[in-house]
């Protein structure tokens, strides 16, 4: 046959061999496990990406909800104080997603003068702002010590800022400091606070002492993230309370919060992490076990602070899903399958750091295989997965990916590409659209051009 007689669809390609795996049934053709259409919320996702276009990032209301109320649940049956959540706004700041997590109740905890003023914006009070992070302006630092924010200090140029603002406004500021130290499980962050091991710490508190503009009403330290082990946190609940007692010790008095950060893992694949989310992820249930009795330990008797949780992969990572297309398919030199997808690192940057689970929409049939998923950007970086086991996939095959929900929106960037909008599926059976596709207006809208570089007309 000539090749001008091949039909633009022609679907030959040159033979390659494929090694026998045990766990292809070999009477039949592979069949999804998934022998139902994908659905969301009741929500048929080729019915999603018709009406929203593809790719789309779909919210689950109720998810986020039931996230939200399952890690403070765990921990209010157990702990006799108050329990707080922080929702940590670089997780997710999509608006409608902050509000419904405020209406549960959480308060916010911002690490930037933009996250403080997107959660004034979205009525959040200054008293339940928790303001973290290494880098706060002295313009931002004015206002949240006058609309009473939580200011959790990172280091001592800081501690001095806020010293002087409160000077000049005559008053005594609250401050709570940030620790870091070794629970003896996880790699130290020691960027962020103060060192307890070195005893920076203790040097911090007694300056707070010393000063008549300071007083220190609360503790906070964030151990990292994605913590696959709830003994760390008994760890980090004992040392903080036996930094309570000294501090207490040394004459302070008002200190009434006790803030664990986040960094409890989602049901997401970690790489590097053998056992499937199922096996490898523990149950809020045993985070807020080892915190707790740790906490009833060493707290000894004190009126129990509040205890504030800043989880965010936790609360929104499944509550988020991703649908993406196929929009090409080939096969590389080395055998494997790839497909393009309309969606990539631009805008699943957790790509990086995870084995996304990938879904069908609807079931197929056919041998699965390794395939490679690529993104649509013109760069060797952008890959979804380097290898998952799917059927042969075809232009207009529609993938759910979930867990998504957490860094993505916020890590996202316009790198070559529009990113697209985000809906929410509510409790009630609704869908709105929560953050527009981009377009060009809105990439542009920054650009000026000066008049002598103005296009010609004609
Ligand atoms: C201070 C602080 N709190 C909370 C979080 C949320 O962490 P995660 O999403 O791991 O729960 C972070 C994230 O790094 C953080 O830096």
């Amino acid at each position: 046959m000539e090749d001008s007689d091949r039909g633009d669809d022609d679907a030959w390609e040159p033979p390659f061999i494929q090694p026998h795996r045990h766990d292809i049934n070999k009477f039949g053709r592979y069949a999804s496990p998934d022998q139902e259409r994908a659905r969301i919320d009741g929500h048929d996702i080729e019915d999603l990406a018709a009406a929203y276009g593809s790719p789309l990032f779909v919210a689950s209301e109720r998810r986020l909800r039931e996230n939200v109320r399952r890690i403070r649940q765990a921990f209010e049956n157990r702990y006799e104080g108050t329990v707080v959540h922080g929702w940590s706004y670089k997780t997710n700041y999509t608006s409608a997603l902050c509000s419904i997590l405020h209406q549960e109740g959480s308060w916010a905890e911002v690490v930037s003068r933009f996250e403080y003023e997107k959660a004034r914006s979205l009525g959040v009070p200054g008293r339940r702002i928790i303001f973290n992070g290494p880098h706060k302006p002295r313009e931002s630092l004015e206002r949240a010590i006058a609309e009473e924010a939580r200011l959790h200090v990172d280091h001592l140029d800081e501690l001095s800022l806020i010293e002087a603002i409160g000077r000049d406004r005559g008053e005594c500021v609250p401050v709570t400091l940030r620790l870091n130290f070794n629970t003896g499980y996880t790699d130290p962050w020691t960027r962020f606070g103060f060192n307890l091991e070195s005893g920076q710490a203790h040097e911090a508190a007694a300056r707070v002492r010393r000063s008549r503009h300071l007083r220190l009403t609360g503790l906070h330290s964030h151990i990292g993230t994605f913590i696959l082990e709830p003994r760390a946190y008994g760890e980090q609940a004992r040392l903080m309370c036996r930094f309570l007692a000294e501090a207490e010790a040394d004459g302070h008095t008002g200190i009434d919060t006790l803030d664990i950060g986040g960094g409890f893992p989602s049901m997401n694949a970690l790489q590097g992490i053998y056992l499937p989310p199922e096996q490898a992820v523990p149950e809020v249930d045993d985070y807020a076990a080892e915190v707790c009795a740790a906490l009833k330990e060493g707290l000894d008797g004190r009126p129990p602070p509040t205890l504030i949780l800043e989880s965010g992969r936790a609360v929104v990572d499944d509550a988020v899903s991703l649908i993406a297309t196929v929009t090409g398919t080939k096969r590389l030199p080395d055998g494997r399958r790839a497909a393009i997808l309309d969606a990539g690192i631009n805008i699943l940057f957790t790509a990086l750091w995870y084995h996304h689970p990938v879904k069908l929409a609807r079931p197929k049939t056919g041998e699965p295989e390794e395939t490679v998923l690529y993104g649509p950007l013109c760069m060797n970086i952008d890959v979804v997965r380097q290898s998952v086991r799917l059927p042969p996939l075809v232009v207009g095959d529609r993938l759910v990916i979930n867990p998504a929900g957490a860094y993505n929106n916020t890590q996202w960037m316009q790198f070559i590409e529009y990113r697209p909008p985000v809906i929410l599926t509510h409790r009630d059976g609704g869908l709105s659209v929560i953050r527009d596709g981009e377009g060009l207006d809105d990439l542009c809208r920054h650009d000026h051009v000066p008049p002598h570089l103005a296009p010609p007309l004609d």
